[in-house]
């Protein structure tokens, strides 16, 4: 395995997928993914989140040579079943190369996964991951996803998961905002900053 760097090399880009960008960064989102998570997805996976919502995905890049460091995968979809009807933002998956990870970059990504799904009205982001997975649910509980749920043996390898939501908008039963509620949630006010 690569060691890690102790500081970042400088700056990385941070940028929104498109879809010309497709033959440079698919490959290497794949490799990136597939490498630390438990299911394998094929590639039709991939292209159901990127030709939907390729908006809502976001690569670091190495600013020298361009090449990937870290991709986070979203979707955004309205619920009319629910009660009342949702906005719901998921976050479908997340990597930083090895190397790269403990610097923030995954903070960055799923702050500006975050921000362009409020952007598009979101009351609500979900996601889910492994219990045992502490990087992972540390960055999330910082940024105020609170465990909504435990999913118990719901991975292939049979790990169990909790299910993470972050509220953007509160709104009670009615249908109504609630003016004091979540949807006074700032990103900027959480600690987020790059290490
Ligand atoms: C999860 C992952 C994306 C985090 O990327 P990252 O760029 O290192 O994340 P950040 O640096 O923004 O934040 C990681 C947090 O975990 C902490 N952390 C990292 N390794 C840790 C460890 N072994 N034990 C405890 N905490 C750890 C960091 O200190 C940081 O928390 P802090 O800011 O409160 O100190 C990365 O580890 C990864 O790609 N893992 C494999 C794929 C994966 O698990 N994806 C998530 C699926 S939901």
């Amino acid at each position: 395995m690569a060691a890690r760097v102790a500081e970042l090399p400088a700056e990385l880009k941070y940028i929104q997928y498109e879809h010309s960008l497709e033959s440079q960064y698919l490959p290497a989102i794949r490799a990136l993914i597939s490498k630390d998570l438990s299911e394998p997805y094929s590639i039709y996976v991939y292209r159901y989140f990127l030709y939907q919502w390729g908006h809502l995905c976001f690569m670091a890049l190495d600013p020298v040579d361009s090449s990937l460091i870290g991709v986070v995968i979203c979707k955004l979809e309205h619920h009319a079943s629910h009660s009342p009807p949702t906005r719901r933002g998921y976050i479908a998956m997340l990597a930083v190369a090895a190397p790269y990870r403990g610097h923030g970059v995954a903070t960055v990504l799923v702050k500006k996964a975050i921000d362009a799904m409020a952007q598009k009205n979101a009351d609500e982001v979900v996601l889910e991951t492994e219990e045992t997975n502490i990087p992972a649910m540390r960055l999330y509980e910082r940024l105020g996803f609170l465990r909504s749920k435990k999913l118990h043996r719901y991975y292939l390898n049979g790990n169990s998961a909790y299910r993470l939501v972050l509220l953007l908008r509160h709104i009670d039963p009615d249908g109504h905002e609630d003016p004091n509620g979540a949807a006074d949630l700032s990103l900027d006010d959480m600690d987020t900053a790059p290490r």
